[in-house]
C-alpha cells in the first residue's frame, strides 16, 4: 500500500455541518432501468436537471456520488462524455461546467449477489432488495446522493419471470409486460418528489396478503404485504397495526395517506429495523413475522410500534424530510415521538413510559457520557451510518415530547400544522421545525434549542426545606451538565419539571407556586443554572413528586430520604414516578449490598425494599402490568452507571442476591400470585389487559425460581412443556437460564428442537445461550458458531448471538480476563470486512472502558487498540473504535 492510500484509510475525512452549502444543481426527474441478472445487473438512469439558483448561476461542478460500481457511459445533452470529460473523485465523480437545464445519463454495472454490506442493491435469501438510507442510492447509480436533492422517480425494473414474479418500486405501478427469453418488466412511478435515500425496489417470488384501508376523506387505499414462501399466514398483525396506525395519524395529526397503494416487504437479511421507502417500506422479518407459537407479547408491541413508525415517517421524514443528514433527528426524534404515543394510547400509558425510560436510562444515558457522545443534532461525523444512535432517536424523542410538555397538546399541534404548511415538499433543518413550534404558540423556544446542540445528560439536583411556622416549602433546584467530547463548557438548558406535592393521606396537593395558585400538577421550568421556588400553603408531610411522567431527559438527584422514596412507592398516582420511587430504594439497597460484599461483609437486602415490594404486591388497585413493571429490580447496567466504577461482579452477585431474598420471603405470596393469574388468562388473548396478567405471572416466576426452592423450578419446567404461547415459553426459560441444573439444559435442548427450523424464533434460543451467567458460556457462543444454522453473515443471526452476549450478559462479556474483549474484537474485525454497519454497532460496548476498574479498562483499550490497527479498516468501524480509544 502507497502512502497516500494509507492517509485515506487510517484518517478518513470529518464532514461538518458547518461546512453545509445548498446543491449546485437539481434534479427534477430521474428515469431509471435496473436489469436484474444473476452475473451483472446494468442500471441506467436519465436525469433532468437544471442549476440550482439558491447555489447561484453559470457553470458549475455536477458532483455525482457514486461507489462500487462499473461506470460504462456518461451521456450530457445527447453527447457521450470521453475521459477527460469529466473527472474521478474518491467517492465521485465530477461533470464541470453545467450551467443551465441539462439532461444526463448514466450507464453502471453493479453485482447485488456479491453485495454483503446490505447496503444499496442487494440479494437477500432468494430476492433482490434495497437499503438506501442513508448512503446506498450511489451503490445502485452515480447521483447526487444527498437528501436536499429530491426528484421525481419512473422505475422500470426487468427480470426473470419465474424466479421474480413479483417486481415493486414505489408510487404506482403504471406498465408490466412480457419480454424475450422468459423475462419481464414492471414500471412503476411515484409521484412525489424524494430523496434519493427513500427510493426502494425489489423483486422476488414473493406471497402477498392484501387489504385496504379508507382514509377519512375516502380515498381508498390498497395494502399489501410481501413475504418469502413459507412465511404467508404471520403477517396479520402487523397488517392489523398498519390500519391502526394509519387511523391514530389522521385522528391525533390529521395526516391522511396520500398514494393509492402502501406496501411492506418482510426480508430475512436486514441491517436495521425497517426502511420507510416512500409506499414502499422495507422490513427486516422479526418486525413483521408473528403468530401465537412464535411471537412474545413484547414481540407484538414491538412489530405494531415500527410498523406504525414506518408508516408514520410518510408525513415526517418523506413528505417534509432533511436538509442534510446532521438534521436526522429531525424526522427520527419526531417519528419516535409520535411512534411512542401511539403506542401510550392503544395500551397502557404509564407501562410505556417505564420501558421507554428504561431503554433511555440503559442505552443513551451512557452513549451521552461516553467517548462517542454528540448532540442530538451532531456537528460533525465520519461515517453517517455511525449516527443512527439512540440519542438520535430517542433522546429526540424526548427533545420533542419537552416542546409538547412545554407547549401543551393544542399549540403543539398547531406548530406541526403549521410545520407542513411551511415545508410540504421540502427538505428542512431542525430549526425548521423549532421556527413552527414556536410561531404558532408564541412561546420563546431560543434557549430550549441548546437541546439539539448540547451533548451530555444534565444533572439535577433538587433540595428543599419545610417552614412549618410559615406553611412553606422552599425547593432549589439547579442544573450541570458535564464536558463531553469537544464541548467542555457547558450552558443551562431549559428543563420543565413536571412536579407535585402529596400529601400525607396520599392526595396531590393544591398548589400555590411563588404566589400563584398552579393546580395541584405544575411544570415548573428550569432554565438558569438555578432556580427557587416557593410553594405556599403546604401542610405538614407534604413530599415533593418531582420529574413527573420523566418530563425531561435528565438525572435528577433529589434529597428524598429513604422513608419518602417508600411513601412515593407506595402512593404517588403519577406510574412513572411511583415506578422510580421504588427503583431509587432499591438502587440505594442494592448499591449498600455491593458497598458491604466489597468490604467483606455479610450482604443484606434493606428490608425497606422487602416492604415496598410487599406493598405493591397487596395493593388491589394496580394494573398486573404496571405491577410487573413496579416489582421488576434496576438491571445490572442501570446499577453500575450509578456507579463510579462499576464493580460487575459485585453487582451482578448483589442483585441476585437481591432478588433471592424478595423471592424467598415473599415466597408464599408469589406462589399465590403465580397460582391464581395461572388460570385467568388465555394464551390467544392478545389484550392489553391479557399480555399484562402474563407478565405479572412471569414477573411472580421469576421470583419463585430465583429463590431457588424446587415448586419454583418445577412451574418453570411445567410451563416451558406446557408452551401455551411463546411469551410464556421464553419467561420460563430466561427465569430458567442462569441455573445449573438439568431443567434448564432440558428446556433450552427441547426447544432447540422443536424451532430449529425457524430463524426467528432460533434467534431467541441463540440469544438465551448467549446471555446465561453461567460460567463457559462464551465458550458455548463460540461453538454455537459453527451450528448448521448460524448463517455468520446474518445480521439478525449475529445479533442474537453475539450481541447477546456482548450486550446482554455483562457478567461474562466483563469478564477478568479479558476473554470477551478479545472475543469481541475478534468479530467486530471479521464482520468489518463483510458488513461495517454491523461491525460499526457491535464494536461500542468497548468504548465504555473508562466505567471500569484499570485491569478491565486495560484490557478493553488493548481490544480497540487492535482494531485500529487493522490496515483495512472501515470507516464506520474506525471512527467508533478511535473515538473510543481517545
Ligand atoms: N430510517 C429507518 C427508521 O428509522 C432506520 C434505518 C436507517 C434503516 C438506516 C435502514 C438504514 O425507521
Ligand atoms: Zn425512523
Amino acid at each position: 500500500m502507497d502512502r497516500a492510500d494509507a492517509a485515506v484509510k487510517t484518517d478518513p475525512s470529518t464532514i461538518f455541518l458547518k461546512d453545509y452549502t445548498p446543491p449546485t444543481h437539481l434534479i427534477d426527474t430521474i428515469e431509471l432501468t435496473v436489469r436484474l441478472n444473476d452475473d451483472v445487473t446494468t442500471v441506467s438512469s436519465r436525469l433532468v436537471g437544471r442549476r440550482n439558483p439558491a447555489s447561484g448561476s453559470g457553470p458549475a461542478d455536477l458532483y455525482l456520488d457514486g461507489e462500487d460500481q462499473e461506470l460504462v457511459s456518461l451521456t450530457l445533452d445527447g453527447r457521450t462524455l470521453e475521459k477527460g470529460d469529466w473527472r474521478q473523485k474518491p467517492e465521485g465523480i465530477v461533470v464541470p461546467g453545467i450551467a443551465g437545464d441539462f439532461t444526463l445519463e448514466v450507464e453502471g454495472r453493479i453485482k447485488p449477489q456479491d453485495n454483503t454490506r446490505l447496503e444499496g442493491l442487494y440479494k437477500a435469501g432468494g430476492m433482490y432488495c434495497t437499503q438506501c438510507e442513508a448512503e446506498g442510492f450511489r451503490r445502485i447509480t452515480y447521483f447526487p446522493d444527498r437528501p436536499d436533492v429530491m426528484a421525481v422517480y419512473t422505475v422500470r425494473i426487468e427480470a426473470d419471470k419465474a424466479r421474480y414474479p413479483v417486481l415493486l418500486s414505489n408510487g404506482n405501478r403504471i406498465e408490466t409486460g412480457d419480454l424475450e427469453e422468459g423475462r419481464h418488466y414492471a414500471v412503476w412511478h411515484d409521484p412525489f418528489r424524494k430523496p434519493a435515500y427513500l427510493f426502494a425496489m425489489v423483486a422476488g417470488d414473493l406471497m402477498v396478503d392484501r387489504d385496504s384501508f379508507t382514509t377519512r376523506s375516502g380515498r381508498e387505499v390498497a395494502l399489501e404485504i410481501y413475504v418469502e414462501p413459507g412465511n404467508e399466514g404471520r403477517t396479520g398483525h402487523a397488517m392489523d397495526s398498519l390500519k391502526r396506525s394509519m387511523a391514530w395519524d389522521e385522528e391525533v395529526y390529521g395526516f391522511e395517506y396520500d398514494l393509492d397503494i402502501f406496501m411492506i416487504v418482510a426480508v430475512s437479511s436486514f441491517n436495521m429495523g425497517a426502511m420507510e421507502n416512500k409506499g414502499l417500506n422495507i422490513f427486516n422479518d422479526k418486525f413483521i413475522l408473528a403468530d401465537l407459537s412464535t411471537a412474545t407479547d413484547a414481540d407484538f408491541q414491538r412489530i405494531e410500534a415500527i410498523v406504525a413508525h414506518e408508516y408514520f415517517h410518510n408525513w415526517t421524514g418523506n413528505r417534509i424530510t432533511c436538509r442534510d443528514w446532521f438534521q436526522l433527528s429531525l424526522k427520527e426524534g419526531l417519528t419516535v415521538f409520535r411512534d411512542q404515543e401511539f403506542s401510550a394510547d392503544t395500551h397502557d400509558r404509564g407501562v410505556k413510559r417505564v420501558g421507554d425510560v428504561r431503554l433511555l436510562r440503559a442505552a443513551q444515558f451512557p452513549e451521552d457520557g461516553g467517548p462517542t457522545a454528540h448532540p442530538v443534532r451532531p456537528d460533525s461525523y465520519i461515517e453517517i451510518n455511525n449516527f443512527y444512535t439512540v440519542t438520535v432517536y430517542e433522546k429526540g424523542a424526548e427533545v420533542v415530547r419537552m416542546i409538547h410538555s412545554l407547549l401543551g397538546a393544542e399549540a403543539y399541534r398547531k406548530g406541526i400544522d403549521l410545520y407542513v404548511e411551511r415545508h410540504d415538499g421540502q427538505a428542512v433543518t431542525c430549526d425548521d421545525f423549532v421556527a413552527a413550534m414556536q410561531d404558532a404558540s408564541g412561546i420563546d423556544l431560543t434557549r430550549f434549542k441548546r437541546w439539539y446542540a448540547q451533548a451530555g445528560t444534565p444533572r439535577v439536583s433538587a433540595d428543599w426545606r419545610y417552614d412549618e411556622a410559615a406553611r412553606t416549602l422552599t425547593l432549589d433546584l439547579a442544573q450541570t451538565t458535564d464536558p463531553t467530547p469537544g464541548q467542555p463548557d457547558k450552558q443551562p438548558v431549559v428543563i420543565p419539571l413536571r412536579t407535585a406535592l402529596i400529601g400525607e393521606n396520599g392526595q396531590r396537593l393544591p398548589l400555590t407556586v411563588d404566589g400563584e395558585e398552579s393546580g395541584d400538577e405544575t411544570v415548573l421550568v428550569l432554565d438558569e443554572a438555578e432556580r427557587r421556588v416557593t410553594f405556599s400553603d403546604v401542610p405538614k408531610g407534604a413530599v415533593p413528586s418531582l420529574l413527573r411522567g420523566f418530563s425531561a431527559p435528565v438525572k435528577l438527584d433529589a434529597a428524598w430520604s429513604d422513608a419518602d422514596l417508600g411513601f412515593l412507592a407506595a402512593t404517588d398516582d403519577d406510574p412513572f414516578s411511583r415506578w422510580e420511587a421504588l427503583q431509587t430504594l432499591a438502587t440505594r439497597a442494592i448499591l449498600a449490598m455491593v458497598e458491604a460484599k466489597r468490604a467483606g461483609r455479610p450482604m443484606s437486602l434493606d428490608a425497606a425494599v422487602v416492604s415496598a415490594v410487599r406493598d405493591g404486591l397487596e395493593d388491589a388497585r394496580l394494573e398486573p402490568a404496571f405491577l410487573a413493571e413496579l416489582l421488576a429490580l434496576p438491571g445490572e447496567s442501570m446499577l453500575g452507571q450509578a456507579m463510579d466504577v462499576w464493580h460487575v461482579d459485585a453487582v451482578h452477585e448483589a442483585r441476585e442476591d437481591a432478588i433471592w431474598t424478595l423471592g424467598d420471603t415473599l415466597f408464599d405470596t408469589w406462589l399465590a400470585l403465580y397460582d391464581r393469574l395461572s388460570g385467568e388468562t388465555a394464551a390467544d388473548d392478545l389484550s392489553t389487559a391479557a399480555m399484562g396478567r402474563r407478565a405479572l405471572r412471569n414477573r411472580a416466576l421469576q421470583f419463585l425460581v430465583s429463590s431457588g426452592r424446587p415448586e419454583g423450578l418445577a412451574r418453570a419446567a411445567a410451563q416451558v412443556q406446557a408452551a401455551a404461547s411463546m411469551t410464556d415459553v421464553m419467561s420460563a426459560l430466561a427465569a430458567l437460564n442462569d441455573t445449573d441444573c438439568p431443567e434448564r439444559t432440558e428446556a433450552l435442548q427441547a426447544f432447540h428442537d422443536r424451532w430449529q427450523d425457524n430463524p426467528l424464533v432460533l434467534d431467541k434460543w441463540f440469544t438465551l445461550e448467549a446471555s446465561s451467567a453461567l460460567p463457559g458460556t462464551l465458550d458455548r457462543v463460540k461453538e454455537l458458531q459453527s451450528h448448521p444454522r448460524f448463517d455468520p453473515k446474518n445480521p439478525n443471526r449475529i445479533r442474537a448471538l453475539v450481541g447477546g452476549f456482548t450486550m446482554g450478559n455483562p457478567v461474562r462479556f466483563h469478564a477478568s480476563d479479558g476473554s470477551g474483549y478479545a472475543f469481541l474484537a475478534d468479530e467486530v474485525l471479521r464482520i468489518d470486512q463483510l458488513n461495517p454497519q454491523i461491525a460499526s454497532r457491535l464494536c461500542q460496548p468497548l468504548v465504555r472502558w473508562r466505567r471500569f476498574d484499570g485491569e478491565r479498562a486495560k484490557a478493553m483499550t488493548g481490544a480497540l487498540r487492535r482494531i485500529v490497527e487493522q490496515p483495512t479498516l472501515s470507516k464506520d468501524v474506525f471512527e467508533i473504535a478511535s473515538k473510543g480509544l481517545s
